[in-house]
């Protein structure tokens, strides 16, 4: 949700600015701007729309050496010009992402005080307040310190002072920040990504640390103004991982990682043993709840069939945005798993303190390296993904699924179940190269498309018709096939898509006959199966490899996210960058 990047150094701050919200722009793209300083004052631009549009209107030879950038997800406020940061009052200009929560009372507050505001934003009250508390005393990392504690909500913030040109101030709090060194200056950045073209190493801001950055020198606070030396992080991998190499999409190449995915994750686990490394002690739990998001909470529903078919353990599977706000029951042996790719989802996140405050273990499955998920819960595994930049999740959900599995092996403490997974990314690479085009020409110029299945056919019908419904905008929904007949069975007309995942030897015949009751009525049925059978209720058949059931749902995920890949080609939608979304939902 809206990204940050900012420069200061001895080479020319826009280009480098620019590269970086460029690989950010998944995090948000309705709008952009920078400011820069030039002959010792502040210039801003900002344009609605993508970045390339705010490039058009730059000169990015301009001499400028130190600046602060921002592509929004628009909160508060419609993504128009003027609503796009950054922000000025006064002596302070500021980019922002986040959720200031308090903002109304804050400029309620200000406005009382004669400070006139311009924008329906939640972000301008931060450089108001800023500038406001400056007026009390010019110091301005005591400034900065004492404002962001009058702020509730979500923040990380680059901060330019027309005091102080040379400088640029960063800080943070529940949004992530990164600074970077580069040997002829530093960048700000809310990801990694952004500086990859730079440098790989790193450093990460903890809520409330302030940092002032200039061209030679970076100096960091705690939130008692004492200065700290952070640990220097370095990223495994290089700016090619965020880059298309090649494909016309990021989704259709990170749809093409996924073998590479499957063996990174079963390699890090099994073959380097990294479970024993990082769970010496896994406990025998009584029972375990699944907390997460979107795609993320369809990978729990996942795990929840597998680890109650082959660990015997009972498994809630909640949303994140649910869970923290209900009366949860735990035992004294109740492990709760957040699953996140980002490891910055608000909701998770919250989750995750909740459940912490109560006194119980917790375990994050995330990608994104020392994400605030990953560094708070008290268990922390790591899927193997690589940075994901398309918006709609795929490799990363794949990745997930393969590591529940494993965890579910572990928690069956049935080492046996490992051979199942022997020849698995073969049967991706062969998944990957088959051609998709044909059942998504079924399914592309209808409003609607149906998803049925059983148990987790029934998981994965959910995962399948979210990527076709962020893709491509087509209204596609997933049923349990046995509860059709109570009553969605009336949607169904002639030549409605149905695509119906059957791929469980103990239910296959009973979804059989769900799938020959909507043909009945006329649905074009595509079927997903491992198991042909002769008889005739469907129009188009996707035949995938019949494995165990513990790996199956890494295979059955493929046909689901290339259709919903060639749907949204075929209607000519924005792949990568679906209209109204971001990726790393950091607010509630
Ligand atoms: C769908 C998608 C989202 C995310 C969800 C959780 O393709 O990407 O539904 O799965 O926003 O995000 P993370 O996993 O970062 O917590």
């Amino acid at each position: 949700m809206c990204g940050i990047v900012g420069y200061v150094g001895k080479e020319k701050a826009l280009p480098r600015i620019l590269s970086g919200l460029k690989f950010l722009e998944y995090r948000g793209y309705d709008s952009a701007g920078v400011a820069y300083v030039k002959e010792n004052k502040i210039k801003i631009v900002k344009e609605a729309g993508r970045i390339s549009a705010l490039e058009a209107s730059l000169n990015k030879e301009e001499n400028t050496y130190l600046g602060i950038g921002h592509t929004r997800w628009a909160t508060h406020g419609v993504p128009n010009k003027i609503n796009s940061h950054p922000h000025k009052s006064g002596k302070f200009t500021v980019v922002h992402n986040g959720i200031i929560e308090n903002y109304m009372e804050l400029k309620d507050m200000l406005i009382e005080k004669g400070i006139e505001f311009k924008t329906d934003t939640d972000t301008e009250v931060i450089p108001a307040l800023l500038n406001y508390n400056y007026e009390q005393e010019k110091d301005i990392i005591k400034v900065i310190n004492k404002t962001i504690k009058m702020l509730k909500g979500s923040f990380a913030l680059g901060i330019i002072c027309d005091d102080d040109l040379d400088s640029i101030y960063a800080t943070r709090y529940d949004s992530p920040l990164i600074i970077a060194h580069q040997k002829n200056g530093y960048f700000i950045a809310s990801d990694v990504p952004a500086i990859l073209n730079y440098t790989n190493k790193y450093l990460l801001l903890d809520n409330l640390e302030i940092a002032k950055i200039n061209v030679n020198n970076l100096i960091v606070f705690n939130s008692n103004l004492q200065k700290i030396n952070k640990e220097e992080l370095t990223f495994v991998g290089t700016s090619d991982d965020a880059m298309l190499n090649g494909y016309e999409h990021y989704m259709l190449k990170e749809i093409h990682e996924e073998a590479k995915v499957f063996k990174d994750t079963f390699n890090y686990y099994v073959l380097e043993n990294q479970f024993k490394e990082t769970m010496p002690n896994l406990k025998d739990y009584h029972d375990i709840h699944i907390v997460a998001c979107g795609s993320a909470y369809y990978v729990g529903y996942i795990a929840k069939y597998l680890i109650e078919k082959y660990a015997s353990i009972p498994v809630l599977v909640e949303v994140a945005s649910e869970y923290r706000y209900k009366k949860n029951f735990y035992t004294k042996d109740t492990l709760v798993i957040i699953i996140s790719q980002s490891g910055e989802t608000a909701d998770s996140l919250a989750a995750l303190r909740q459940v912490k405050e109560d006194g119980i273990d917790t375990m994050a499955i995330v990608n994104v390296v020392e994400s605030s998920i990953a560094r708070e819960a008290k268990y922390t595994l790591y899927v193997k993904a690589g940075p994901e930049i398309a918006v709609a999740t795929t490799k990363a959900f794949l990745a997930q699924t393969t590591l529940l599995a494993l965890l579910t092996v572990k928690l069956s403490k049935n080492n046996e179940l490992l051979k199942e997974f022997k020849g698995i990314d073969k049967n991706i690479e062969e998944l990957l190269s088959r051609d998709y085009l044909k059942y998504a020409k079924e399914i592309y110029n209808h409003n609607d498309a149906f998803f049925i299945g059983r148990n987790i056919d029934y998981a994965l019908c959910l995962e399948g018709s979210l990527k076709l419904k962020e893709t491509s905008y087509i209204n596609a929904v997933s049923f349990q096939a046995g509860e059709l007949k109570h009553g969605t069975i009336s949607l169904i007309s002639e030549n409605t898509p149905v695509i119906a995942i059957n791929t469980l030897d103990s239910i296959r015949n009973k979804t059989i006959s769900n799938i020959k009751e909507v043909k009945a009525r006329g649905a074009n049925v595509l079927y997903i199966t491992n198991e042909n059978v002769r008889d005739n209720f469907y129009n188009n058949i996707i035949l995938i490899p019949k494995v165990a059931d513990i790996v199956s749902p890494i295979l059955t995920v493929i046909p689901l996210q290339l259709i919903a890949y060639e749907v949204a080609k075929l209607r000519n939608c924005d792949i990568d960058k679906p209209r109204n979304l971001a990726k790393s939902v950091t607010v509630e």
